[in-house]
């Protein structure tokens, strides 16, 4: 088969399974196939909804490429923004304590460390914070500290096995929490693409019935610990944003729209 041909049939495969990048995962798939036997393991892969991250077994978010497999969810794009919105904050205020809630492949924290350590006035102030990644899932955690050290940052991001942060001693401290924990209310979930379906993992997407279980979590053990300082981003959905932010009333969230301008992120301090 000559070249030509191959990228019509990938393209075609790609258009068949809905891929809407087709073009350029058609150019990623020639670039990553060795030979035939390749591609065709990549075209049945396609052909049943495989998302084309998860066959490669990369994904870009906010520039940096990032390991995933099937335990952790593939980075969205619209999650880029909360990388932005934590620059702006840590840039605003001096934080003893960054943590990252529910990390997956450790992208928000990573993104976020890699831009504080470029040459900027943020380099010396970083040496005075601890960021740690958590997650529930020890084989999420197990591709966040691959990523964490393909990007030589092992020294700085510390990532831990538990529930939200109920492992964390936060009381006394300053401290910038991010979260883009499980929000799909159960029933949306149902209606989700196959492709996520079949392959991303269930506890990286589902927020119980209302999509706001983990939030409801969170908010309790922020108290627990009567934290006394914090900033929290978080990013939940427009369909349950108003019962998101109704949850944490008492610290005044501000939304904040994505990229797509749908309400996503809900900031606040307390
Ligand atoms: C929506 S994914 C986000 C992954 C990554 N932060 C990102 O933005 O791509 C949610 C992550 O939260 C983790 N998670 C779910 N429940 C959790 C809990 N109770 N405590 C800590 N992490 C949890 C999941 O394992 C998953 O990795």
């Amino acid at each position: 088969m000559n070249n030509l041909s191959q990228l019509f049939e990938i393209q075609k495969a790609l258009k068949d399974a809905n891929y809407p990048d087709y073009k350029r995962v058609s150019k990623e798939i020639i670039e990553f196939v060795e030979n035939e036997k390749d591609l065709k393991k990549v075209l049945d892969n396609i052909k049943k909804d495989k998302p084309w991250e998860y066959i490669c077994g990369h994904a870009e978010f906010y520039t940096i490429t990032f390991k995933v497999n099937q335990n952790v969810l593939i980075p969205r794009v619209e999650t880029e923004k909360l990388v932005g919105l934590a620059i702006q904050e840590y840039k605003d205020k001096e934080f003893d304590t960054v943590v990252d809630i529910g990390t997956g492949s450790g992208c928000i924290i990573i993104a976020l460390v890699k831009s504080l350590k470029l040459p900027t006035i943020y380099q010396e102030e970083i040496k005075d914070t601890e960021f740690y990644a958590t997650d529930k899932s020890s084989n999420a955690l197990k591709v966040a500290r691959k990523n964490i050290k393909e990007h030589k940052l092992d020294e700085i991001i510390k990532a831990r096995k538990m529930d939200i942060i109920n492992k964390l001693k936060l009381e006394d401290k300053n401290v910038l929490l991010l979260a883009n924990l499980p929000y799909i209310p159960k029933e949306e979930y149902k209606e989700l693409d196959n492709s996520v379906k079949k392959y991303e993992p269930k506890g990286a997407l589902e927020g119980g019935l209302s999509g706001n279980k983990y939030y409801k979590r969170l908010l309790s053990q922020i108290k627990e610990k009567g934290m006394k300082s914090f900033t929290l981003i978080l990013e939940t959905e427009e369909s349950i944003i108003d019962e998101t932010k109704d949850i944490f009333e008492e610290f005044n969230p501000k939304v904040i729209k994505d990229i797509y301008e749908k309400d996503r992120f809900l900031l606040m301090r307390g």
